[in-house]
């Protein structure tokens, strides 16, 4: 027991954790502001720190600065030589162990990564590319994904990665939206043993779209199609262009990138983030978070076309002087031992993913585990959805072998980094609990009237002034949205998270889930209003209702409840739809079932109740019925979805 004035500590961490995350609710701002000093190389410094007019705000105003400046030019003597980027190729034949391979597998070092930056980030300028236009970026996971998005930091082009799943819908939609008139693509790439044909779907993405020239990374060697007018290999536009390119300096409210999240319907949302505040949330949740370390190898599994891919794939690592690896293939192919061997081969020191990675491994044993050497890990990190006991236990036994912390870690790509969680070293931990807000983040968890809720009481997460730095400033050209999904449930003071939440006592946070119609497929954001927009774009189909349900591996996966306009016999139209979607968003959208039904449960005005819908396989009571117009459906649906 530490005693320090009147209070007492039950250990030196509790007293440290303690300080800290006082004088940091003491004054937020100033705690920002010294954080903003430590990490980020600023060429002018700002004049007010934080500004709010709701439900706008502004941090770091006046302050000047490129975050690429504070990756390379920062750091560049001490870092040159240092390995930035690991990459791993998914075909074993191209990794160096295998003798006859063609040892593709990549180590680029600060100095290498800068140079290349500044190459094409001059490509880029040749091609007429200006501060704050939009690109697009339609990329597996490469090292040319992380120099394209460094490029357009580098000339203040705002980048808006498009998950190289997504299907060309998806793609152009997209692009529409941010009017890019260059997109950065690649001739394909591998997946499960498949060559992806990555430039088909581009060239089907762009038409009707104001992109006018595509730069193609040679990757997997297909054969694609190739447009004169249009196309450009990446190779061939970098080669002669000098290895140093002066840093556009931008303004801390600048606009820095645009990533799409899914909308309710079939038009996405643009989720705008700036230059200053999301560098200095960046760099310093990843340094807190997972405590990096100069020698640390950092593996963050997501796919650069999420939110998590951008933040701790590419830029806090980064901005931390630390090597990151990426890993170009699927989690268990060819065999569910591939990502051990990685963490082997490449001694990875902190394992960031998501629950779901871990419960498709649980489902193959521990054994495929046990025969890898793991040691190297010091840290793992959760992200995504909520873990549950067994899966923490899993991870934290078979991974961590029982003496790694595990740090579980809430977000949003609106946030645009982690805002809820437990330090290392600090804690405390405890499973499905995710912790507590970061220092200087002040959150609550208020009732339908917002009221605070008490301890154990489930409420709506939401996050109260001053917000942080990097939380994002607006849907691109779509304040009408901004303000009503996130700024009107509580008034537009209020950041309303879209998640469910209760504390314990020692205010622990835990997340229960989404209150809107977001769902989580292994890990991936989907909409169900998404998903019911492009089934309803079948002419056959004359109504249909989507829901979430609970999944073992994939946390949630998708069902849908068609209306036909008239008859038609299963095998034809079920994949008729299953290509709907396919086109529509891609493959990580497919529903597990698909019911035809007579009729959609609804209210007497006519609303669709998918809250009924979803009981059906939640098992929970399926509460009053009269309210319905027709309660006589859902004892019909409820025979066709019990096996
Ligand atoms: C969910 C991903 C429980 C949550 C970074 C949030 C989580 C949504 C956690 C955002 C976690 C994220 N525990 N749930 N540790 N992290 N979520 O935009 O519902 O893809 O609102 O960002 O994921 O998903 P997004």
């Amino acid at each position: 027991m530490i005693r320090k004035g009147n209070l007492y500590y039950p250990t030196k961490e509790f007293q440290k954790a303690a300080q800290l995350y006082d004088k940091a609710a003491e004054n937020p701002i100033k705690f920002w502001e010294d954080l903003a000093n430590k990490g980020i190389l600023w060429r002018k410094k700002w004049q007010k720190t934080f500004v709010h007019k709701p439900p706008y705000f502004k941090w770091f105003l006046g302050g000047k600065l490129n975050i690429t400046e504070t990756i390379f030019e920062s750091n560049l003597v001490a870092l040159k030589n240092k390995v930035a980027l690991i990459w791993e190729p998914e075909p074993l034949t191209e990794s160096p162990e295998y003798p006859r391979g063609k040892e593709k597998s990549r180590k680029i070092t600060y100095g290498e990564l800068f140079s290349a930056v500044c190459r094409f980030a001059n490509a880029l300028k040749k091609l007429g590319v200006k501060k704050g236009d939009r690109v697009g970026i339609y990329l597996p996971m490469i090292p040319e994904v992380v120099i394209a998005m460094l490029a357009c930091a580098r000339i203040g082009a705002i980048h808006c990665v498009v998950f190289s799943a997504f299907s060309p819908q998806a793609l152009k939609a997209r692009l529409e939206d941010t009017g890019a008139k260059i997109l950065i693509t690649a001739d394909g790439y591998f997946r499960r043993g498949q060559v992806i044909d990555l430039k088909t779907n581009a060239d089907e993405g762009v038409k009707k779209t104001k992109v006018k020239k595509i730069i193609i990374v040679k990757r997997a060697n297909n054969e694609i199609p190739w447009n004169k007018k249009t196309d450009i290999w990446y190779e061939s536009l970098v080669k002669n262009q000098t290895k140093s390119c002066p840093a556009q300096i931008m303004d801390s409210e600048d606009p820095f990138f645009i990533l799409y999240t899914s909308g309710s319907t079939g038009k996405p949302k643009g989720v705008l983030h700036t230059c200053g505040g999301y560098a200095v949330q960046t760099q310093a949740t990843g340094k807190w978070i997972f405590d990096f370390q100069p020698n640390d190898v950092f593996w963050c599994t997501a796919d650069v076309g999420w939110v998590t891919g951008h933040t701790y794939g590419v830029y806090s690592p980064l901005l931390n002087g630390i090597t990151s690896l990426m890993f170009e293939g699927a989690p268990d192919w060819p065999t569910p031992s591939r990502w051990c061997q990685i963490i082997e081969k490449y001694r990875v020191t902190i394992l960031y993913t998501a629950p779901t990675a871990i419960r498709m491994f649980a489902k193959y044993g521990e054994d495929f585990v046990k025969k890898h050497d793991l040691s190297s890990l010091r840290l793992l990190g959760s992200v995504g959805e909520p873990i549950d006991e067994t899966a923490w236990l899993w991870y934290f036994q078979n991974v961590g072998k029982s003496k790694c912390p595990i740090v579980d870690t809430w977000w949003q790509t609106e946030t645009g980094g982690i805002l809820i969680t437990s330090l290392p070293g600090l804690g405390p931990f405890r499973p499905s609990y995710t912790g507590l807000p970061f220092p200087g983040i002040k959150t609550d968890i208020l009732d339908d009237r917002g009221r605070s809720c008490p301890v154990n009481k489930k409420g709506n997460l939401v996050i109260l002034p001053p917000f942080s730095p990097g939380l994002f400033r607006g849907i691109y050209k779509n304040p009408k949205k901004y303000r009503e999904t996130y700024w009107s449930q509580y008034g537009s003071k209020i950041y309303f998270t879209s998640d469910g939440a209760l504390r314990d006592k020692q205010d622990l946070i835990r997340i229960i889930g989404r209150v809107d119609d977001v769902i989580k497929v292994a890990g991936h954001r989907l909409s169900t209003g998404e998903l019911e927009n492009a089934v309803n774009k079948h002419s056959s189909v004359s109504e249909c209702a989507v829901v979430g349900i609970p999944d073992k591996i994939k946390g949630e996966v998708p069902v849908i409840f068609i209306v036909l306009k008239k008859t038609q016999p299963e095998e034809k139209i079920k994949p008729e739809i299953i290509g709907q979607i396919k086109k529509e968003i891609g493959p990580i959208a497919l529903p597990k079932e698909i019911y035809l039904v007579e009729d959609l449960p609804k209210t007497r005005s006519g609303k669709i109740m998918r809250r009924i819908l979803k009981r059906l396989f939640t098992g929970e009571e399926l509460g009053d019925l009269s309210t319905l117009s027709n309660p006589e459906i859902v004892e019909k649906i409820k025979k066709m979805t019990t096996p």
